[in-house]
Formats: structure tokens, sequence, C-alpha cells
């Protein structure tokens, strides 16, 4: 395995006061991951330096044409005193099949997750402590050649960065309230849906600022083809209790491939919860909402752990679910999901890692 060069920083920066205060994404530690790659020479020269500004052309490739992967993982304090990941070889796997999409050479998935634990055991009195924080981190590879024209970059750089976080919604575990975008869409099948990539979320700030302004928190994204079935949440996949199974959009290539999700499939499976990975059409959810099948809906992400859904805008219709609470299912699955990644709880399925 190459061997990652490390300059520690001569000026570290006073740690945030507050941790309760901790907003999302806007701290970052004392150094960052930093690695190229040049055609030829495949990727090398792996170092850790003092976090900041990167050089880069104006004509850098991927400021013109969006050529970017990233991935957003965290690292936990737990009681025992270590620091543990939550399945980064499942975050690291995904990029590169987000390396795939966008014609960037893939990186050696187990370098990488070693490349976040050295990062993260450098930075390691950032990782917070208070309840409900942990440490993001966002590894991302974007194409640095200066070159206008249209054809996969031959120079890249492979950056990992780490923010201190607390809950990533203002309402923290409180339901959230969801917009159902029935005019803009996200990502089609056969398109870029399924990767974690930069132009996903540039194609989502229309919708993202109109639920906003309709005093809604995130957007609910309809299929792009016949804007008739649930795909996903801005920045979570989505999961309803409806009748005695939990159903969740299948994955058929426009929606991210959630490791929260993966894993709220594999804790209720293991509970003896039926769950069902299908297409789910909005219809079929109104319906729902009208019978009383429809009992909770929650999203699931890294960034927004487990997140109750309290309330749907559709249309002119505003259809309150579990009468705008957090319901049972939900915060079992926000405990045992986050028992496991703080280390309070045993850890059966082997998710977590030690840095
Ligand atoms: N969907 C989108 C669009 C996301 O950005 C995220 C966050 O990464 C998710 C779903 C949830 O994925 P994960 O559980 O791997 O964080
Ligand atoms: C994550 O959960 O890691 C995300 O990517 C959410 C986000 C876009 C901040």
């Amino acid at each position: 395995m190459l061997k990652i060069a490390v300059e520690r920083t001569t000026a570290p920066k006073p740690k945030p006061e507050d941790q309760t205060k901790l907003g999302f994404g806007g701290i970052f530690t004392d150094h960052m991951f930093l690695m190229d790659y040049n055609a030829g020479e495949g990727w090398h020269d792996p170092r850790i330096v003092p976090f900041g500004p990167l050089p880069l052309s104006p004509a850098a490739m991927c400021l013109h044409y969006g050529q970017e992967v990233f991935e957003g993982m965290k690292a936990y304090a737990c009681p025992d005193g270590s620091v543990r990941l939550f399945r980064p070889d499942e975050n690291m796997k995904r990029l590169n099949l987000s390396c795939d999409r966008l014609c960037i050479p893939p990186i050696d998935e187990a370098f990488a997750v070693e490349a976040v634990k050295e990062l993260v055991r450098l930075d390691a009195g950032w990782v917070p402590t208070a309840e409900g924080t942990s440490l993001y981190i966002r590894p991302f590879i974007f194409a640095a050649d200066a070159q206008l024209g249209v054809h996969p970059a031959k120079h890249l750089i492979f950056c990992i960065i780490l923010c201190p976080v607390g809950a990533y919604f203002p309402e923290g575990l409180n339901p959230v309230k969801i917009y159902v975008e029935q005019e803009y869409v996200r990502a089609v099948r056969g398109g870029m849906g399924y990767t974690k990539t930069a132009g996903n979320y540039a194609a989502s700030l229309k919708a993202q600022e109109k639920a906003n302004a309709a005093g809604y928190s995130q957007v609910l994204w309809l299929d792009g083809l016949e804007h008739k079935y649930i795909e996903e949440v801005g920045a979570m996949n989505v999961f309803f209790a409806l009748g005695d199974s939990v159903v969740t959009p299948a994955l058929q290539g426009s929606i991210l491939g959630g490791i929260t999700r993966k894993s709220c499939v594999a804790l209720l499976q293991s509970w003896g919860v039926p769950v069902e990975e299908r297409p789910l059409a909005l219809a079929e959810l109104l319906e729902g909402t009208r019978s009383g099948q429809l009992k909770e809906a929650f999203g699931s992400g890294t960034a927004a752990v487990i997140s109750p859904i309290g309330a749907l805008r559709c249309g002119e219709e505003n259809i309150a679910i579990n009468g705008g609470n957090i319901g049972a299912l939900s915060q079992r699955l926000y405990d045992a999901l986050t028992g496991i990644q703080w280390g309070r709880s045993p850890d059966p399925f082997g998710w977590t890692v030690a840095v």
C-alpha cells in the first residue's frame, strides 16, 4: 500500500466552543488528504497537509463540465474512547460506482479507507462528543485539467476534508415537512441519479428553493419519466410504513443506493418486519393516507440519520402523517442505528470499524 506523507499544521485552529450548537458543514478541521491522478502515472503522491485552498486553473474541467464525484460518511466518538467509522467500505465501493459513471479512474477502495482512518486519527481531537454530533467526512474527486473541450480528464485530484457536525436538519429528530415536486425532476434512469455527483445536487436547487419558499424543508422527487412514482428526498432515501410492511422505492438507476437505507432494510428484516423494495406510486401513498394504511414515513441518510416525515405537501393538499409526530418504528430505527454508530449497543452486523 502507498505511504501517506504527513505535513502537520503549525497553526492549529480553535475548536468549536459549544458542541451543542454545531450545525452542518461550515467548520473544517486542521488537515486534509490529497492525492493526484495523471494518465500514465495513475493515482500517486498521497499526502495529508494543512487544510487550505487548492491551486486550480480557471480552466479546470470540473468547473466547466462537472466531472466530480463525492461521498459522505461519519466518524463517531464512542463511550470506550474509540473513534469509529460506519461501513466505510460501502462508501468507497459507491465512490467507485460513481467514478465509473463519470469516467473517473477508480481508486483503491481499501487504500481510501486507510486514508480516511489516518486523516481522522490525526484530527481526532476534532471528533465532537456531545449528544447527536459526529465528524462528517467528505471524500471527493474532481477533474483538474486546464482544458476547455468535453472529454474525460487526464488529471484528477482526490481530496478528503472533515467537518464536526450536529444535526443536518434544524428540526433534529422532530418530523420534517416535505414538498412533493411535480414539475422539476432530479434524475432519470440512464442518467446519473444513482451516483453521488455534483450535478445531481445542482439539478435539485430550484425545486429546493420552491419548497423552502412554501415552508417545506425538503423536496420529495418523483420519477423523471411519468412523474408518478416516489424516488427519494434531497439528501435521503425514503421509507413508508404502509399496512403491515415497510415500503421503500426500488433502486432502478435514478436514486442513490443509500448506505443508511441498506442498513435500515437489514435492521427491519432482522426484527421480522416485512420490507418491500419496489416501485411505489404517489397515488398508492395518497390512498394510504386516506385509508389509514400509511402509518409512518421517514428518510434515511448519513447526514440526516433517520428523519421522520410529519407532513407532505402534494399539489394543494397538505397531508399530516402520524399526526405530525415521530412514529414508533422511526424511533426504534433511530435508536438501533445510532446505538450501533455511537458504540452504545453491540454491533451484531460488524458495521463499525475503529480508526
Ligand atoms: N439520497 C441522496 C440524494 C443523498 O445525497 C444521500 C446522502 O448521501 C442519500 C440518499 C442517503 O445515502 P447514505 O445513506 O449513503 O448517506
Ligand atoms: C450525506 O448524507 O452524506 C449527504 O450527502 C447529504 C448532503 C448532500 C449534505
